[in-house]
Order: C-alpha cells, then sequence, then structure tokens
C-alpha cells in the first residue's frame, strides 16, 4: 500500500467522523425557531377557532405552546409541523400571537380581538348569583367567610385573576369542597360571570 492511498484513507475516516459529530450536535437542533408564517382568520372573538399556519412546529405538540400577547392558549383544537388550530382564549386583546418550540419563539403576527366581553356589574350579575344559590346561608361565617357585602367578598378574591381566586376554585370545586356545599352547583356560565367580574377589577359596581 503507497503512503498517498494511506493517507486519503485516513483523511477520509477523519472527515467521516467530524461530520457524524456534526450532526449529532443537539444544540444545532434546538435553536431552530419556528416560523409563523399567517394566521387566518387574522381577526375574531374568544373561543372562535382559528389556524396558525407556519413551519417547524413539531408534528406532535409536545411541550410547544402558542400564545396570545402573554396567555397561554390551553384549547388546542389540533398540531402539525406546519399548522395549529386553537380557540381565541378569554381574557385576550388585540396583539401579537407567537409559537413557541424546544423553548424558542417565533416572531410574532398580529391578531385583533373582536367584540370585547361586556363590563360585569357586581349589583346588577354577582350579587343576584349570590343570593339565588343562597351563600349566605352558610356564609355568615363558614369557613370563616362572609358573603354579606363586597368588602368581605373581596377577601377570597384576587382582584384582576379570576381563575387564581379561592372563591372560583370553590365554584369550580378545583380546591377542597366545591360551594355551594352539597349543590346545585352554578353553571360553567354563571362562574365565568364571576370570572370577568374579578378579571375586570371586581369592582363595586
Ligand atoms: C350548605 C352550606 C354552604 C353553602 C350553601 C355554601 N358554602 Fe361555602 N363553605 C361551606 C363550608 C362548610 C366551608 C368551609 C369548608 C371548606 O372550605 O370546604 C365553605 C368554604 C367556602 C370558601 C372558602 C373559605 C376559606 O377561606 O377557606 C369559599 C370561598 C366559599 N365557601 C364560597 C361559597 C360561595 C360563593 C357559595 C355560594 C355559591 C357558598 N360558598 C355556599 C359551606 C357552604
Amino acid at each position: 500500500m503507497n503512503m498517498k492511498f494511506l493517507s486519503v484513507i485516513i483523511f477520509s475516516v477523519m472527515f467521516f467522523i467530524a461530520a457524524c459529530d456534526d450532526q449529532g450536535d443537539p444544540i444545532a437542533a434546538v435553536v431552530t425557531p419556528p416560523t409563523l408564517l399567517s394566521i387566518v382568520p387574522d381577526s375574531g372573538a374568544v373561543g372562535d377557532t382559528v389556524t396558525i399556519i407556519g413551519k417547524k412546529f413539531g408534528s406532535v405538540q409536545g411541550s410547544s405552546s402558542i400564545r396570545f400577547g402573554s396567555i397561554g392558549v390551553s384549547a388546542i383544537v389540533s398540531w402539525s409541523d406546519s399548522s395549529v388550530r386553537v380557540k381565541v382564549p378569554a381574557n385576550t386583546s388585540t396583539g401579537n400571537v407567537t409559537v413557541m418550540v424546544n423553548g424558542v419563539s417565533s416572531a410574532g403576527k398580529n391578531f385583533k380581538v373582536l367584540g370585547t366581553v361586556s363590563a360585569i356589574s357586581f349589583i346588577n350579575d354577582i350579587r343576584p348569583l349570590i343570593t339565588s344559590y343562597n351563600c349566605a346561608g352558610c356564609h355568615p361565617s363558614s369557613g370563616g367567610f362572609s358573603v354579606a357585602t363586597h368588602t368581605t367578598i373581596l377577601t377570597r378574591v384576587t382582584v384582576g385573576n379570576g381563575e387564581g381566586s379561592l372563591i372560583i376554585k370553590k365554584l369550580r370545586g378545583t380546591s377542597g369542597t366545591r360551594m355551594p356545599q352539597g349543590g346545585p352547583f352554578m353553571s360553567n356560565s354563571e362562574i365565568q360571570k364571576f370570572v370577568e367580574w374579578i378579571n375586570q377589577g371586581a369592582q363595586n359596581n
């Protein structure tokens, strides 16, 4: 075997190893950001289904996510590498939608949220719910909680965060005994009204 032939072989083997090493680099795969091309339609109301079109979303959702502004979407209808169908989440306003894959976010695309939620009134919407479900029957004092006034109700409310408020967790049954204890329970749309009132500032309006 002559030296020239031998060195060609050695060079080829080294090149092959270097190429394999490069291909296996995990960081190169992670930093490729997804591309958001369009949102169809690019406007809609809360609860409407829209399609987000782009590239490199991944064939399954896994830990990837969609955001409308700062709100993460929980209602994913379908997910593929080039399109994702989602329902417009509550408490969103017009702004950028982004796709996050492997911790890397796409650039944002504007989405216009139509028909903002109407204002919920404590006096006309919330107080009548508390009355009709007879919360006061047990809550002059049960659990150390009184529904007597707007101020006492606020003690179990995190203003601006409906779903994070203890009163909503009790109404949904996600924190201990569901309220009103023993039922009948509030409907989803009644609880949603309560959530929106809190998100809107839980005012004495
Ligand atoms: C039949 C009695 C009864 C009715 C009616 C009732 N509750 Fe309660 N509630 C309780 C009891 C007892 C507790 C304390 C034990 C617990 O937290 O499960 C409690 C706890 C709570 C708490 C948590 C208080 C805390 O700080 O731990 C909230 C909030 C609450 N209720 C809200 C409501 C609302 C709103 C209604 C009306 C829709 C309602 N409850 C109706 C009996 C009742």
